[in-house]
């Protein structure tokens, strides 16, 4: 028996030293230690030896069983190490090789848009003006004439926050912040994003407006119509047609809506861009101005549509979407 174990553990070394492959170490485990090896023969066969001869025999027997699962895993180790190397000499990198240069980054389309609507109308006298995107009830609704179950609420597919705060549902708040601070003549605009609970081709929940605002003594409907129509010139040019609507909104009175017009797959359509008004009396008594003494405009342009005319896009989500395809475009 003895000599077995010592054939055995001869030809299992000799056995294991040959290997090159993890493969083969793992088929040549089972061949050595499974339940059907020569070394398991032995150890089963142990019942039929003479008894003095068994704690000897099986101490052996369990011996090589250890080393042998030792030398195998050393094995393991030593393949695994040189596997490792072949790769990594494989893939080697030439750090003195001249790099490519990173590619330029490039600005948004709404970021494009909104400064071209800004530096116009700075260039018109407007202050530039900002206000947090959590407002409260009162910025955003009541001071603006839009009172409590006032129905012009459905108007605006509000997210409600707590403690009766709300996610803006335009930028018309900041006109109030404005007023609450400053005393007219005034001449401000407030680019910004709002929020409605609202998503298809042409809505998202999130958008972008900028507000104008106007207040001064003798300020009049044709001065928000000059203004505007010169504005909208500037910005698109004579190639697209423009038209003042009637129209409703609370804060205003009268008020309009402005579409200008759009082209796209080969039909021509009207698109709003804009909500615009004389101030309504009603807001300059939230603000404390005399309505008697003060009159102002007030206007409301939304910036992804004004984005969708400028460059012929038919799908708002497309500003969102982050595809580097779209955005290196502008
Ligand atoms: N706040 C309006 C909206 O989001 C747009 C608007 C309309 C703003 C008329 C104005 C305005 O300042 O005068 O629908």
């Amino acid at each position: 028996m003895i000599d077995i174990l010592n054939s055995i553990k001869t030809d299992s070394i000799s056995k294991i030293n040959g290997i090159d492959s993890l493969h083969e170490l793992d088929q040549l485990k089972s061949f050595l230690l499974g339940k059907k090896s020569p070394l398991m023969d032995v150890l089963k066969d142990i019942p039929n030896i003479p008894v003095d001869e068994r704690p000897v025999v099986g101490k052996q027997a369990n011996q090589l069983k250890q080393d042998l699962t030792n030398k195998i895993n050393e094995k393991r180790e030593e393949l695994i190490n040189k596997e490792r190397d072949i790769f990594l000499n494989q893939d080697t990198t030439d750090v003195t090789l001249p790099t490519t240069g990173l590619p330029n980054g490039s600005y948004h389309p709404i970021t494009i848009v909104t400064r071209r609507v800004c530096s116009i109308l700075n260039r018109y006298g407007y202050a530039i003006k900002q206000g947090p995107n959590i407002e409260t009830d009162f910025n955003n609704f009541e001071a603006l004439n839009i009172a409590e179950n006032h129905p012009a609420r459905d108007m605006h597919d509000t997210f409600y926050l707590k403690n009766k705060s709300v996610l803006r549902t335009h930028t018309s708040p900041v006109q109030i912040r404005t007023m609450l601070t400053q005393e007219p003549p005034i001449k401000m605009i407030a680019p910004g994003k709002v929020y409605r609970c609202d998503a298809d081709v042409s809505h998202s929940p999130v958008f972008h407006q900028v507000e104008g605002l106007y207040v001064d003594k003798h300020v009049s409907f044709a001065d928000l119509k000059g203004t505007l129509e010169s504005f909208l010139r500037e910005l698109f040019g004579n190639d697209h047609d423009i038209r003042f609507r009637s129209s409703y909104f609370p804060f205003t009175e009268p008020s309009v809506e402005v579409d200008v017009s759009y082209t796209i797959n080969g039909k021509t359509t009207w698109l709003e861009i804009m909500g615009a008004g004389m101030v309504q009396r009603n807001v300059f008594r939230q603000v404390s101005y005399n309505p008697d003494e003060y009159t102002g405009f007030a206007f409301g342009l939304g910036i992804e549509r004004i984005a969708m005319i400028l460059y012929e896009i038919d799908n708002i989500r497309l500003f969102y979407e982050n595809d580097k395809r779209f955005l290196t475009q502008f």
